[in-house]
């Protein structure tokens, strides 16, 4: 009997469940990718759900200072409490800042059942996890 050679789809890793997140509200989670850790965010924005890498596009640091702190006040925004870049929630697009043009990197998320999963994202040329 000859063995499928499909490769088995990637697994996900749980990083919150429907329903746990509200409008403006921000949940951090891990992952491993390729050997390394990378820390995300996942964003509740308007009933949608995104997830992006938690490094900023003007210098790679975390966007946060105060643990799970990424909203303007008015929770309209992403933005980086270094130099204060503000991202669209919906796309990861700056929008002011320093890296005005750049995008946040997205992390791929699905959600299964009451589970949301996210998945690693492709490492593109210029970026390493
Ligand atoms: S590191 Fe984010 S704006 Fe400078």
């Amino acid at each position: 009997m000859e063995r499928s050679k499909t490769k088995a789809p990637p697994r996900g890793k749980v990083i919150a469940r429907t329903g746990e997140l509200s409008h403006g509200k921000t949940k951090k989670f891990r992952l491993r990718c390729q050997g390394q850790t990378i820390e995300g965010l996942l964003v509740s924005y308007q009933g949608n759900l995104f997830a992006y890498v938690n490094r900023c596009r003007h210098i790679s640091l975390s966007l946060d200072w105060v643990e799970n702190h990424f909203f303007t006040e008015d929770n309209r925004y992403i933005i980086c409490a270094n130099h204060g870049a503000t991202y669209e929630p919906t796309t990861g697009e700056c929008i002011w800042g320093p890296c005005y043009g750049a995008f946040l990197q997205g992390v791929p998320i699905r959600v299964s059942g009451q589970k949301i999963l996210a998945f690693c994202p492709e490492p593109s040329e210029n970026e390493a996890y």
